[in-house]
């Protein structure tokens, strides 16, 4: 039996209600493979800890994670307490840089059962996966602010590309494709308005489609892109975007998948040398937290990916089922996608599910 040790960091708000029903699926689905069992060791950093100690996580935060199989995560943010750039910088994109997950995915797929808000389009139209860049970009933080508080007051936030950090994506976006039946691929660009950092972007696609010829490969403008998502998304396969434009696009296809609290994502390493990050697409959700409303499924989805990504298929295969037996029966759902449950129902239910 294999044994992995996970760092649970739920984080804010909703990030502390989702991530205990994504632990019991956890074990659920460990009990019902025999296959594997998780060691959970839990770290209450966040904007609480930052309140208290004046820092999002301790100064030896990457050195502990860092001894872990993989980091499950919920959400961060507690707007009004401590600013959302604070949160984001000394937290989330920390661990997203320090450990190197250049990779960050995100499926999007209309599971049966449940009603996207595009009127005639249903689970065969909506199916795809967006990849997006995840180090660098328009999220490198570089940049600064001078002649602070005078009538000169500048901002400069520089977005950075480069060729290791494109290509890679790039390239992780085509294996990707051409593993996949339908074999298309759409890079997100915007080389009309940005002549450096995007015509750069373009040229490595071109460089890198040339290695995958079976691969139909085309590029778009992300507001064009942004459109067809909701227009034509039977059309898109995988999608691979900057930092930026993917963050934006995989919102809008949360809500393709009926529900932001439906999408989940993977932050990955892919050379394994440090710990990979899973988490919902979803932030902390201040407007619904401590109401114990919130969806679970993207963070049980997410754990689902975890399992998939260390080599548990058959148990990400059982949580996969039980998310999708879950919503085509429709019984118990939280409100966001039309029922009465609470959080802690839709979590019995699918350890339920997991276990059959
Ligand atoms: P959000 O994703 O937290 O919420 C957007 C809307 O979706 C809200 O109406 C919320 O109620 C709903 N929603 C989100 N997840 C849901 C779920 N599981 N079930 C039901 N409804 C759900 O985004 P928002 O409001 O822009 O940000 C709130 C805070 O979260 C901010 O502090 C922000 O910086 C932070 N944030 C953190 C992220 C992370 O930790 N990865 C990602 C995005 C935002
Ligand atoms: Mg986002």
């Amino acid at each position: 039996m294999n044994l992995y040790r996970i760092a649970v960091l739920p984080g804010d708000g909703i990030g502390k209600e989702v991530t205990p029903v994504g632990l019991k699926a956890l074990e659920a689905a460990g009990e019902a493979t025999s296959t594997f069992r998780c060691e959970f060791e839990s770290y209450d950093w966040g904007s609480e800890y930052y309140l208290r100690h004046g820092r999002m996580m301790p100064a030896e935060a990457l050195e502990i994670l860092q001894r872990y199989d993989a980091l499950y995560f919920g959400a961060i943010g507690l707007p009004g307490s401590v600013p959302d750039h604070v949160t984001l910088w000394e937290f989330l994109l920390p661990i997203r840089k320090g450990f190197q997950q250049f990779i960050n995915i995100r499926p999007c797929h209309l599971l049966p059962g449940l009603k996207s808000p595009l009127r005639d389009k249903g689970p065969q139209e909506i199916d795809f996966i967006c990849v997006r860049e995840n180090s660098e970009g328009e999220y490198s933080g570089a940049g600064g602010r001078v002649h602070l508080h005078t009538e000169d007051e500048v901002a400069v936030q520089t977005s950075i590309f480069t060729r290791r950090a494109v290509e890679r994506v790039l390239r992780y976006g085509f294996e990707l494709s051409r593993a996949r039946p339908k074999k298309r691929l759409v890079s997100a660009t915007k080389s009309n308005a940005m002549q450096y950092g995007m015509v750069f972007w373009d040229e490595v696609f071109l460089e890198v489609a040339r290695d995958y010829p079976e691969v139909h490969a085309e590029k778009q403008h992300v507001d064009a892109l942004a459109a067809r998502f909701v227009t034509h998304p039977e059309t898109l396969d995988v999608v691979v975007g900057s930092n930026l434009f993917a963050d934006i696009l995989t919102d809008l296809g949360g809500a393709l998948m009926g529900s932001l609290g439906m999408a989940p994502s993977a932050n990955l390493n892919p050379e394994g040398a440090y710990p990979s990050m899973f988490e919902p697409v979803h932030g902390s959700a201040p407007d619904i937290a401590g109401k114990g409303i919130a969806n679970p499924i993207a963070m049980v989805w997410s754990a689902a990916l975890m399992l998939d990504h260390l080599g548990e298929k058959e148990a990400a295969g059982l949580v996969m089922r039980a998310i999708e037996d879950l919503v085509l029966e429709g019984r118990v759902l939280t409100p966001d996608l039309g029922g009465t449950a609470a959080t802690n129902q839709v979590g019995e239910s699918l350890v339920e599910k997991i276990l059959r």
